[in-house]
């Protein structure tokens, strides 16, 4: 065993998840039947995934627990803030994501998790209603209450270490601005002055987390931690942050099928990628801010995977779009359609279609589980910053902007970054090897 450079994941670890709706209760469910040997955690990597340790006659293939400490399912306390009141019981039976069958057997478990009030502004999210929110003097205020918040939970439960997860709704979009999100002095200074249009909820969430110690994560295309001030203040506090917006159904497809236009040296001449799906999310994405965010972030994913600059002649003049279009009936089994048009020898053209019927909180679910775990063990690696290994569960993965750093979204080159980032922090050499 080689020698390890992360502390043992010794005690509890809380979950804190801004948002108790169709995701969160997923997760929760999910997570809680696996407990109890009902259901099997399907599409998680820390549950499943092996890496390959060592190479030749050495080498030997692991699990994550195997080459780093690791918290085990039963080691997990949730605990969630939202703007309606309703337990995550209730919430995953307004979902409708999952059978009474796969909720009825944690009920009591469900039960038990009663939303804290939320930290909200409804100017961020113009369709919701709820009134289980916190009144604020201002923006400090709001933060200062989600610290308070994440102390309580600690001293209640007793718990070890606590993540913080946004499985919240997407706010409108806040264009990154260097009056006031470039330095942690700046950004607090518009807390103070409760610059609200400026100051997101998610962010007062964001600034609680780590000033308490709590590595944060972004699963929503939310702006919140992508700006400078947030990573200063991750570096200052040496707290890891992550984000943004879960890669789950058509960005997951379309990281992935990319590399296949590419490697072949296929050219591109557009790529329409179109959506329906019904569930609260999609309602509040039917609010054109909203959808901004969201649009924002799936648009990223092509350009650095079939990139114009590398091979003009393929890339130089494709047409990206992506709508998502709210459709009650469907709930959350969206549907994802994607037109791409490419073109092959001598410029004839070629239409590839896909039809990925989904469901997306049950892809989102192992998501939040592994994304929870690799951040908790990142700060326990000593970890801090953006945390670019976990780009493989990102739909639009935070890199530095201000330096022109370029993300990855290729699906495969994320996968090698998260298997080197497990091997490092287990102590092992980062290689490149094909398994
Ligand atoms: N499911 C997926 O495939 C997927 C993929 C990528 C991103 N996401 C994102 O995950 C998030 C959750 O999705 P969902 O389907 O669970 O949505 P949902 O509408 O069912 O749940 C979101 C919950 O967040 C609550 N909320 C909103 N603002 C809040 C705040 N400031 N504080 C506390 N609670 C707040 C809402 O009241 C709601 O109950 C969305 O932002 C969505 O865009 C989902």
């Amino acid at each position: 065993m080689a020698k390890a450079n992360v502390k043992p994941a010794t005690g509890k670890l809380g979950i804190m998840v801004v948002g108790l709706g169709a995701v969160s209760t997923t997760f929760m469910t999910g997570v809680m039947m696996a407990r109890k040997g009902l259901a099997k955690p399907v599409g998680s990597m820390t549950q499943y995934d092996k890496i390959r340790i060592g190479k030749g006659e050495n080498k030997k293939y692991l699990h994550y627990k195997d080459i780093v400490s690791m918290p085990t399912l039963d080691d997990i306390v949730f605990a969630a803030w939202d703007v309606y009141p309703a337990n995550a019981y209730e919430s995953a039976i307004n979902a409708e994501v999952l059978k009474e069958k796969d909720i009825e057997p944690v009920k009591d478990e469900l039960l038990k998790i009663k939303p804290l009030k939320a930290a909200f502004d409804k100017n961020y999210a113009k369709r919701l209603d709820g009134d289980n929110v916190k009144q604020c003097k201002d923006r400090w205020d709001m933060t200062e209450q989600v610290r308070e918040d994440i102390r309580n939970f600690k001293k209640e439960t007793g718990v070890d270490r606590v993540v913080v997860l946004w499985a919240a709704s997407t706010e409108i979009y806040v264009e990154p601005d260097m009056q006031y999100h470039d330095t942690i002095a700046h950004l607090e200074q518009a807390m103070k002055d409760n610059v609200v249009d400026k100051i997101a909820p998610s962010m007062c969430y964001a600034y609680a987390a780590l000033k308490e110690d709590c590595p944060f994560i972004m699963g929503a295309p939310n702006t919140t931690v992508d700006i400078p001030a947030m990573w200063e203040l991750s570096e200052q506090t040496k707290v890891p942050i992550a984000g943004k917006d879960f890669k789950t159904g058509q960005t997951l497809v379309k990281s992935g099928f990319a590399p296949i236009i590419g490697t072949r040296m296929l050219g591109l001449n557009g790529w329409f990628s179109t959506n329906i799906l019904g569930n609260r999310d999609g309602l509040v994405l039917d609010e054109p801010a909203n959808f901004r965010t969201k649009e924002v972030s799936k648009l990223s994913t092509l350009e650095s995977i079939l990139v114009a600059d590398e091979q003009p002649d393929l890339y130089s003049n494709y047409y990206h779009k992506v709508r998502i279009n709210y459709y009650p009936p469907r709930n959350d089994n969206k549907e994802g359609w994607d037109n791409i048009d490419i073109f092959g020898w001598m410029g004839y053209p070629m239409q590839i279609k896909i039809n990925f019927l989904c469901r997306d909180s049950i892809l989102a679910a192992p998501l939040c589980l592994d994304l929870c775990l690799l951040m908790d063990l990142a700060h326990r690696a000593g970890r801090y910053g953006t945390q670019r290994f976990l780009s493989f569960f990102l739909k639009s993965p935070m890199h530095d902007y201000t330096q022109n750093e370029i993300p990855v979204n290729h699906l495969f080159q994320q996968y090698v970054m998260l298997k080197n980032a497990i091997r490092e922090m287990g102590g092992y050499e980062a290689d490149e090897e094909i398994d």
